[in-house]
């Protein structure tokens, strides 16, 4: 809470091609319940360089996700949009709560299991404490809620025990916050492996949708998308591919899975295919029209940038300072 307005707080890394899994996931649901908080979007570009990036590609690439939270519906005359980096607070944050975040905690994380088997020449310090800054991140604006989708969960949790556990010791410092999860495409899964995430890693381009793919190749992916000889449009974990296309659909096309069961009741994989193909394209044209649209706005993103990023510093500071007195470190002489 900052007054008597409920926080909320969400990022995203500023690497690789954004996939329909960071919009059902994320961006959508931002969109959908930002109103009712004050609202912090950041580019992490912090946690970006736990893997090895190329300077003037994640310059590139910080700005371009920038440009898409406010595509997506975010008013940045509303919205706290910025980038991680412009607020030195966080970086400040991370290091004290990384003296109350214990190693067997950060052993335990998936994401970091998942990442040091994929980057085994890479295994960083800041890698292993990537969850501490992700905390640090959230506690920093004494977030409410935290929306993200369901890979994210475990880390709101290590979150949420960081912030009781210095709560614990120094009295209601922090807001402990809880995960947002939307209804539908909380987990959106590869099209060529229904058992995996939908991953803007994954070095087989079909596997994903990104969300700049033109109509043409968006179709072409969800015709070669991996289903099952059942031939039942059926929302079961037995049928893991047809299920993933169901959760798009419904994410796309506002609908529930009974919904969708119906409509494409006694028809084919071919049929259905192409119609998940057309309701992600339905969604992604506006958007993608609006991102070049804002792209060629130079001036304006610039003053989005400084404008907001001075207001993130203001309320972190706020946080921040409180956090150094309680544990102790010296008053600043004015
Ligand atoms: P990142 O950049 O990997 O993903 C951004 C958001 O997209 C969601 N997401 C998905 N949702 C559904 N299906 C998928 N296949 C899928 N792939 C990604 C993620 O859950 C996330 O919400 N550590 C975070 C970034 C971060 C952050 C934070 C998030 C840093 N600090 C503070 C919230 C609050 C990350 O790497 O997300």
């Amino acid at each position: 809470m900052i007054g008597d307005r409920k926080v909320l707080f969400s990022g995203m890394q500023a690497t690789g091609n954004l996939t329909l899994g960071n919009y059902l996931g994320a961006l959508k649901n931002w969109v959908n319940i930002a109103d009712e908080y004050l609202t912090f979007f950041s580019v992490v570009d912090l946690h970006s360089i736990t893997v090895r990036q190329d300077p003037a590609q994640l310059r590139k690439q910080a700005r371009a996700l920038l440009t898409l939270y406010i595509a997506a519906g975010l008013d940045p005359e509303k919205n706290c949009i910025y980038y991680q980096s412009h607020v030195s607070g966080h970086a400040e944050l991370a290091w004290i709560l990384n003296c109350f975040t214990y190693m067997g905690e950060l052993n335990r994380m998936t994401q970091f299991k998942d990442k040091a088997a994929k980057h085994a020449d890479n295994i960083n310090a800041g890698l292993f404490t990537y969850p501490v800054l992700m905390a640090a991140d959230i506690l920093l604006y004494q977030a409410d809620v935290v929306p993200v989708g369901k890979d994210q969960l475990q880390h709101l949790e290590i979150t949420r025990d960081i912030a009781q556990r210095f709560n614990a010791i120094y009295g209601d410092v922090f807001t402990v916050p809880v995960p947002y999860v939307g209804k539908a495409g909380a987990k959106i899964m590869s099209l060529q492996d229904p058992a995996k995430k939908m991953s803007k890693s994954d070095e087989n381009p079909n596997a994903s949708i990104y969300l700049m793919d033109d109509p043409d190749t968006i179709l072409r992916k969800f015709k070669r998308a991996v289903t099952d000889s059942e031939g039942q449009i059926l929302y079961r974990e037995e049928q893991p591919g047809i299920k993933n296309l169901i959760d798009i659909y419904c994410a796309c096309a506002e609908k529930t899975p009974q919904e969708t069961e119906k409509e494409f009741e006694g028809r084919g994989y071919g049929e259905f295919k192409a119609a998940v193909g057309e309701a992600v394209v339905s969604v992604l044209r506006p958007l993608q029209e609006e991102f070049a649209r804002l792209s060629g706005e130079k001036a304006y993103l610039d003053g989005i940038i400084k404008q907001n990023g001075e207001k993130a510093e203001y309320y972190a500071l706020k946080t921040l300072r409180k956090v150094q007195r309680k544990v102790g470190f010296p008053e600043r002489i004015r």
